[in-house]
């Protein structure tokens, strides 16, 4: 079997950095949502805004339930939103994702899946442990999950 270069798809992508402009918008987007959080059993808040190849934001925070599994952080309910809004063929091109304690805060292994189903050369800006901090979504999520 020939050897995967783990980039195979690179050459399809366009992968445009976003301007200055634009990711502080889409940052501040994800701090206006984090105000709506539903967080009273972890005490943390998390916004989360995620920007379109079509150029539309969409932001979401984390709703929590009493049956702590129900949970669905901000990065899901995102593009839950977006999904439901504009159907299943937007394309995420950068998320931003920020909490209430300043910590830092990659999204979560599911949400990695989640983005990457509808953003596989998404950005993703969020605070590293040494600031904040941009990785594409393959260095969060390397080898992630696609049907056929
Ligand atoms: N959380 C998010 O919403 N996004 C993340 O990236 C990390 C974790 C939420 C889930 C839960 O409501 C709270 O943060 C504590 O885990």
């Amino acid at each position: 079997m020939a050897h995967d270069s783990g980039h195979a798809t690179s050459f399809l992508m366009t992968n445009k950095p976003l301007s200055t402009r634009e990711r502080e918008e889409l940052l501040r987007t994800a701090e206006e949502a984090m105000k709506n959080a539903h967080a009273p059993y972890s005490k943390f808040r998390v916004g989360a805004a995620i920007l379109l190849t079509n150029g539309k934001i969409f932001s979401g925070c984390n709703v929590e339930n009493a049956s702590y599994g129900m949970t669905n952080c901000a990065e899901r309910t995102a593009i839950f939103s977006a999904v439901a809004e504009l159907g299943p063929k937007m394309e995420i091109r950068a998320v931003a994702v920020t909490n209430d304690h300043g910590v830092p805060c990659a999204p979560c292994g599911a949400c990695r899946q989640v983005i990457y189903e509808f953003g596989p050369d998404a950005t993703i800006f969020f605070q590293g442990a040494n600031g904040p901090k941009q990785a594409h979504i393959t260095e969060l999520l390397p080898e992630g999950f696609r049907l056929q």
